[in-house]
């Protein structure tokens, strides 16, 4: 990123927001990940050292919201739909179309529902943009996301996770364990002492 917050090498036209803060080893392919970007917070997206996010990555963040992304961390395509909180810990991996959201931004109730949506033609820039109530996601180190899986609000998951591709991750994936499914399921346990911890 350069002085006037723009990537030397993006096809799109637009600018890194202020409240972004990238390592200066961490790769963004470019700004047009921070099309739906509307935080307010000092720091509303962080990206660690060396870490990567590749076109495809959609930071969706509302005004409260903070997206942290560790150390060597590949996002691969991801959209991040945050309120609250998304965590993403050092040297995890997350495939193509990942979908991660700590909140529904629109309500249960089908007549507040309709309300939310007969709003949207009003409102510039035309989105549903409603508060409802954020659980943050927190990913821990060395988790492996696979393609198309879904992690909904609250879910937290443990270092050294496989998540299954095309999972729905509605509970607590514990470390060490390969999940996948809807709901995301155990499929089997993995050996920590047989992962190299020298990272
Ligand atoms: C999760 C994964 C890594 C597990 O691989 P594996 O250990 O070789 O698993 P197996 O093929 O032996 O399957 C073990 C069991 O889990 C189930 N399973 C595997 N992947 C699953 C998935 N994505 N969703 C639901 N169930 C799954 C299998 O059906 C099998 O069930 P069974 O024991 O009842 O027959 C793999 O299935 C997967 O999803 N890979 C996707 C990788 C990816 O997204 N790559 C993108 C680029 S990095």
């Amino acid at each position: 990123m350069d002085a006037t917050r723009t990537l030397p090498w993006d096809w799109y036209a637009g600018v890194i927001p202020e409240n972004v803060a990238i390592d200066e080893t961490a790769y963004v392919e470019t700004s047009f990940s921070f099309t739906q970007y509307r935080s307010q917070t000092p720091a509303g997206v962080c990206i660690g050292r060396g870490s990567s996010a590749y076109s495809g990555t959609l930071f969706d963040v509302g005004p409260r919201g903070q997206v942290r992304i560790g150390d060597y961390v590949l996002v691969n395509g991801a959209r991040f739909l945050c309120d609250e909180e998304i965590e993403i810990g050092d040297y995890t991996f997350i495939s193509w179309n990942v979908v991660l959201m700590d909140t529904y931004r629109v309500p249960f109730d089908p007549v507040a529902r309709r309300q939310v949506t007969a709003r949207v033609p009003l409102v510039e820039p035309r989105r549903i943009d409603h508060a409802t109530f954020a659980r943050p996601i927190r990913i821990g180190r060395a988790v492996w996301i696979g393609f198309d899986v879904c992690i909904l609000p609250g879910v937290t998951i443990g270092e050294g996770a496989v998540v299954g591709a095309r999972s729905v991750v509605v509970d607590d994936v514990v470390p060490y364990t390969i999940v996948g499914g809807n709901p995301a399921r155990l499929v089997r346990r993995l050996d920590p002492k047989e992962i190299n911890h020298a990272l």
